[in-house]
């Protein structure tokens, strides 16, 4: 045992404890400072970090063996609180730093470090320091974050005051349109915002933790779960298998018309078979984690290890057995028809290019891993806490898996350390539920890293051949597709995301004929999530390098063969839908300049060893889910004049709270209130409405229609015949209802089974520039500056969105170079599944805005989330072809490819 006295935020402790243990664990286990948050728990991500003697250390690998008597220990709660922040904190919250701010409180720590050693970096400087401490950030692109600590360090030099660095409302009182910083802002840069393992440490005493027991074979038939020697384990209270479950044991995958499958495929626990490495097995409920863990490494399970078909086309050949015996591995086709047949205009056609494409399994890597916890309220009722985006959806989904009635099933989300969209499938909702019905006490499931990547959906690849017919001046006739989705082993939104397939291969060009077909296949790799932009980076990736070798083949430039098929007045989408706005030219024209100026750059900074050139790409996606997608929102008058808005606007990270409150107070204008004087009540089924799942940027279009629904609704209640507005007092007096049900459905219809629609009433438009330079020697690619030319309608907060495009981007640089997860070993880690450091993303990012109204939007504004993930891959894919003449057709462009 260790004795250590240490000086930790100022304050004396007396720490006794094991040399093994780690300093994370005492900092936040035993002294309850759980602003140090744990990410990949090795090493690799800094979310960790702390101060030891003045030096940043990431407190997941320091043992307390090394921490000497008398050290002096910093963690963001000792940097400043919430009502007297350091200028790094302050800093941070005015430049958007925090977005689901899970990584917050370690650069917070590492920059504070750096500003004590060195107050005047540079930007390289600040790059330099954060790369060398290992500070990971998925969600911001990093340029937020460089700049915040350039303003904290003008503080720091007396050169701006702290003052100058807090958000001032506007004269006009209106914060629509500004960059007032999210509600959550201040939590996050102080390290008190709770989530899902911070509450886990502050649980009740009799919470079991638990430890699941997982496939590490991707098929097999299960002959024997035996739990006899774990059940022996100290600490032990049960080890829960299939048999403890109440209902049918499966997930209700919401299968949609035409789906030869019934949608029931995703085991709880599984029961006669794996389907998936990663999948549970079973799990051990114990009085510690400590135990729990011990204890699963005595389950033993007897398997017969099957066929693995771990691509779409393995699990598409002749011999290939059915994965879910009764359902064929191709269970879902979707066509395309749209103009007249393309065979004629194929043979007539001047040039015709085509080629085959492979898309990666991307991982979402975000720095928080999966985590929840359930318990049986006072009521009798489930409760499960979680990371869910569809908090109504996931209880659909799971209550007769459970066996619990839907009124008795209530879900809650906590702060979500950024999910990217693999949260849109519930992961570990139900596991928890089972362990709590099981045990009656509060159970709580945290995965490790490894855990998570395991279990947790990824991105699916598309395996697409595309063929373009065009004349020789450049005008597209025809196009001709093909593609297989490898959805993994669960076919829940797998028929969705095939539908895109049809929606968004060539995208943004006003195609007069295409002809297509596409399935969705199921194979033993990870099953598939949703994951930001949902199938167009996917469908996207195929057109967009097609359209620079069509150009080549044309001896056109890849920008003017864009814009002289792009969406104009008369022009339709590939499902015949005429798009909402027309503002393709404008965005094309606003780009032209930057476009000239960085290939003349580009050739300018060329060497023989390392060529640089540039990409374009034209990406689009829509903003809401098929058809008359609906959203619900409440809004309720309080007495002391304020108003509360209830939804369930989850939140992945990307600012629902600002999205809420922005939308919110444009809307109740009249009243005059200030944004403090808007309170939120989100994400929790006992207290809001159904506002319909995050996903596919539906929500500020939705959501933000519903709130504007409920809000006008009030003010109508609130106004009087004078044109004043009733207070708390009088609407009372006067017997008026006090809150209002808000509700709003898109005015569209899904696509039939032609591909052909009105899908959607708002879209997104974004057209990418890369410039990249590749080593020759080695194929290493670079990017080295990103563009974003975007018409996402009127812009609710210029800083959430900003944060949105950049992170987006940076996504888009991981899935372009490095992201994967198909090796199940390699890209098991944070690191080993290619995440990109700081140095990996460009500082030089622009973000240009074209502003159409959208007529459907509320106060005018489209979604973002999808947006800057449609193509921004597809730029650097097409800048490494124009640098050094690699094609590449499958994804990610690794150096050894690209050489
Ligand atoms: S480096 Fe410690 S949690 Fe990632
Ligand atoms: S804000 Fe950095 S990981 Fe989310």
């Amino acid at each position: 045992m260790l004795n250590r006295r240490l000086t930790i935020n100022g304050v004396e402790r007396h720490i006794i404890t094991t040399g093994d243990t780690m300093l994370s664990s005492v900092l936040r286990e035993d002294l309850g400072l759980t602003g140090t948050k744990i990410g990949c728990g090795q090493g690799a991500c800094g979310a960790c970090s702390v101060l030891l003697d003045g030096k940043v250390v990431r407190s997941c690998i320091t043992r307390m063996s090394r921490v000497k008597d008398g050290a002096e220990i910093l963690t963001v709660e000792g940097v400043g609180v919430p009502k007297n922040m350091h200028p790094v904190q302050l800093a941070w919250i005015v430049h958007g730093g925090a977005q689901c701010g899970f990584c917050t409180p370690g650069f917070i720590v590492s920059a504070k470090a750096l500003l004590d050693n060195n107050p005047d970096p540079s930007r390289e400087q600040v790059r330099d320091w954060f790369q060398k401490h290992n500070n990971v950030c998925r969600c911001t692109g990093y340029k937020p974050l460089v700049d915040a600590v350039l303003d904290a360090a003008a503080v720091v030099r007396g050169e701006k005051s702290s003052a100058d660095l807090i958000f001032k409302i506007p004269q006009s009182g209106r914060i629509w349109g500004s960059r007032i910083p999210r509600p959550t802002a201040v939590a996050k840069v102080t390290g008190t915002l709770d989530y899902g393992a911070d509450l886990g440490v502050k649980m009740p005493k009799d919470t079991l933790y638990c430890k699941a027991v997982m496939a590490k074979v991707s098929h097999a038939d299960i002959k024997n779960i035996d739990i006899t020697e774990a059940e022996k384990m100290p600490g032990v209270v049960k080890v829960v298998t299939h048999k403890d479950v109440k209902g049918k044991n499966r997930i209700n995958g919401l299968a949609m018309a035409g789906n030869k499958g019934d949608g029931w495929d995703r085991p709880i626990l599984n029961d006669e078979k794996v389907f998936q490495c990663g999948d549970v097995l079973a799990i051990v409920c114990a009085d510690t984690f400590y135990n729990a863990e011990r204890a699963a490494e005595k389950v033993a399970v007897d398997l017969e290890q099957l066929p693995e078909y771990m691509n779409a086309p393995a699990a598409m050949a002749e011999d290939a057995m059915e994965i879910h015996p009764g359902t064929p591995n191709v269970y879902y086709e979707q066509k395309i028809e749209k103009g007249p047949d393309t065979e004629e205009i194929f043979a007539k056609a001047d040039v015709v290019v085509e080629g085959d494409f492979r898309t990666s399994r991307q991982p979402h890597l975000p720095i928080e891993p999966d985590v929840g916890f359930a318990y049986i309220d006072d009521d009798g009722g489930l409760v499960i806490h979680s990371k869910s985006v569809g908090l109504q959806l996931h209880a659909a989904m799971i209550a007769d898996g459970l066996g619990v009635k839907a009124d008795k099933l209530h879900m809650v989300q906590n702060p979500a350390g950024g999910t990217f969209g693999y949260k849109f499938s519930p992961t570990m909702e139900a596991l928890v539920g089972v362990c709590a019905m099981a045990t009656g006490r509060p159970c709580f499931l945290g995965f490790s890293y490894t855990e998570h990547q395991h279990n947790t959906g990824k991105r699916s690849p598309f395996w697409t051949h595309v063929r373009y017919a065009a004349q020789q001046d450049g005008k597209l006739l025809a196009m001709e597709t093909d593609w297989s989705v490898d959805h993994g082993p669960y076919s829940e939104f797998g028929d969705l995301l095939t539908i895109r397939g049809a929606q968004y291969i060539g995208a943004g060009y006003d195609w007069p004929a295409i002809r297509g077909i596409g399935r969705t296949v199921c194979t033993n790799h990870c099953y598939g999530a949703a994951f930001r932009g949902y199938g167009a980076p996917e469908s996207e990736f195929p057109s967009e390098i097609l359209m620079d070798e069509l150009a080549e083949k044309l001896g056109m430039d890849p920008f003017d063969l864009r814009f002289k098929n792009i969406y104009r007045k008369g022009s339709t989408t590939p499902t015949g839908q005429s798009p909402e706005v027309f503002s393709l030219e404008e965005i094309f024209t606003k780009m032209r300049p930057r476009y000239d100026q960085a290939r003349q750059q580009a050739k300018a900074d060329s060497t023989a060893e390392v060529k640089r050139a540039v990409g374009l790409a034209l990406g689009v996606y829509a903003a809401g889910l098929d058809g008359p997608d609906t959203s619900e929102a409440d809004a309720e008058l309080m007495e002391d004049g304020s108003v509360t808005i209830y939804n369930c606007w989850q939140d992945h990270g990307q600012g629902a709270d600002s999205g809420t409150l922005g939308t919110a107070h444009e809307t109740l204008r009249p009243l005059g209130l200030r944004p403090d004087q808007i309170n939120l009540v989100m994400n929790d089924t006992r207290l809001a409405p159904n506002s319909g799942p995050s996903g596919g940027s539906r929500s500020q279009v939705m959501t933000g229609q519903a709130i504007v629904n409920a809000c006008e609704q009030l003010l109508a209640a609130m106004k009087k015949d004078d044109g004043s507005y009733r207070s708390y007092d009088e609407m009372v007096k006067d017997g008026k209802d006090l809150r209002y049900f808000g509700t709003w459905s898109a005015p569209c219809n899904p696509c039939d089974e032609k591909g052909q629609g009105t899908p959607f009433c708002c879209y997104m438009y974004g057209l990418f520039l890369a410039t990249v330079a590749v080593e020759v020697a080695t194929g290493k690619t670079t990017v080295e500056k990103m563009v974003c030319v975007t018409d996402i309608g009127k812009v609710n907060n210029y800083l959430v969105v900003d944060g949105q495009i950049y992170g987006g981007m940076a996504q888009g640089v991981g899935l372009a170079l490095s992201e994967d997860y198909e090796d199940l070993k390699k890209h098991a880690t944070m690191r080993g599944a290619g995440i990109p450091s700081i140095k990996d993303i460009p500082d030089d990012m622009e973000i240009v805005y074209v502003e159409t109204p959208r007529a459907d939007g509320p106060h005018g504004a489209s979604g973002v989330g999808e947006m800057p993930l449609t193509a921004p891959h597809c730029a650097i894919i097409n800048g490494i072809y124009q640098a050094v003449g690699a094609r590449i057709h499958e994804l990610p462009a690794t150096a050894d490819k690209v050489l």
